[in-house]
């Protein structure tokens, strides 16, 4: 079976051809990175233009390049609905329903979240259920995954979510965008991480109180005011060495509150499923590119004897192959297609499929 994915939720344009033996035939992404760049952050009406600009040469192209001469050839589409950049999602969904329309496929309306969710099963084999950490741009939750489409949310984000933490810390000091990387490159350079930490003493939200909830405005705002602190005391121009040490504070205390956090998810997954030996605690999303925080979760989980797995990276941060493999999971649990006037949604939580 052959399933073509279209992702173009955020600022993405991409597409993907997946087998349901877990083979990738083709996986274009074309990243509007450069466009946003410019102004610090995705604005949503270049994002929707600009997915308008690629999508049709981008499917074309991996039709093309899965080495399939006809959409014919396909056995069904799977497209990201929801939620995202409304904008944006509806360039997808218009192209997935009209291939759909004219060769009459079965078509999948795929949550972007279950398509990062369910990525892991794909590239590490996992087997339901398993404890997973969606940390994104726009999401910081914690699912008890049990099946497919039928997730427990254990906990989420009160304000900002983890990326966007990322994203506008390197703001401030004009990393550009995305910020998470740009600190991750720079907080790695740290020879001594424990002691940047202790020397900055940034807070830690949440740590320590009950549940699995995040919090990182309170980190983003006391960010701001070290930020500024370090620029009076420089005239302006923070010395690299600050830099460095401060992001590897910072990235450090985002590790100690993951931990914290997944530590008290580890318990409510064991009430919820006593019987499951050796589970999977399992990253997926952007911020599950960064090799620290992958780190750090690794040894929370053999800690606590879970097993830990994430995709590969360029399969963490939004890509067409998970939207695609969402779609195989959805038809191999023998979940009916959708119809051809579904409605895109921009908000769409997990636990409510
Ligand atoms: O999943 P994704 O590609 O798009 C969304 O669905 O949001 O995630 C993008 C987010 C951005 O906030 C970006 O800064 C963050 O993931 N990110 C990272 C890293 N790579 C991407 N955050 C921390 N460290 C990284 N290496
Ligand atoms: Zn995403």
């Amino acid at each position: 079976m052959k399933i073509l994915g279209i992702e173009t939720s955020c600022d993405e344009t991409a597409v993907a051809i997946v087998t349901d033996k877990k083979k990738i035939l083709s996986n274009l992404i074309f990243s509007q990175i450069d466009e946003h760049a410019l102004y610090g952050g995705v604005v949503p009406e270049v994002a929707a233009r600009s997915h308008m600009e690629h999508i049709k040469t981008l499917t074309k192209k991996a039709l093309s390049e899965a080495g399939l001469s006809s959409f014919k050839e396909l056995d069904a589409i799977a497209v990201t609905a929801g939620p995202g950049l409304i904008g944006g999602v509806m360039v997808g969904v218009m192209m997935a329903k009209a291939i759909a329309a004219v060769h009459s496929l079965p078509i999948y309306a795929i949550n972007h979240l279950e398509g990062h969710a369910l990525m892991p099963r794909m590239t590490n084999d996992i087997e339901f259920p398993y404890l997973l950490l969606l940390a994104s741009g726009g999401h910081s939750q914690i699912l008890a995954v049990k099946a497919v489409g039928d997730y427990i949310c254990l906990g989420t984000t009160k304000d900002d979510a983890m990326g966007e933490c990322f994203d506008k810390v390197a703001k401030l000091l004009g990393l550009g965008y995305p910020g998470g990387p740009a600190v991750e490159k720079l907080a790695a350079k740290s020879t001594n991480v424990k002691t940047a930490i202790e020397k900055f003493n940034l807070p830690k939200p949440l740590f320590g109180r009950e549940g699995c909830d995040f919090s990182f405005s309170g980190l983003k705002t006391a960010m701001r005011k070290k930020i500024e602190a370090l620029k009076s005391d420089a005239n302006g121009d923070i010395l690299d060495i600050d830099k460095i040490e401060l992001l590897a504070a910072f990235q450090g205390t985002v590790g100690l509150v993951i931990k914290n956090r997944i530590e008290n998810a580890i318990k409510e997954f064991r009430t919820i499923f006593p019987n499951v030996e050796n589970p999977n605690l399992v990253v997926s999303g952007g911020v599950a590119a960064n090799e620290y925080l992958r780190q750090v979760m690794q040894n929370t989980a053999n800690e606590n004897n879970f097993k830990f797995a994430a995709p590969p990276i360029n399969l963490c941060t939004d890509n067409g192959v998970m939207i695609a493999w969402a779609g195989v999971e959805r038809m191999g649990a023998n979940m009916s297609a959708d119809n051809l006037d579904f409605n895109v949604a921009p908000r769409w939580p997990l636990d409510n499929m």
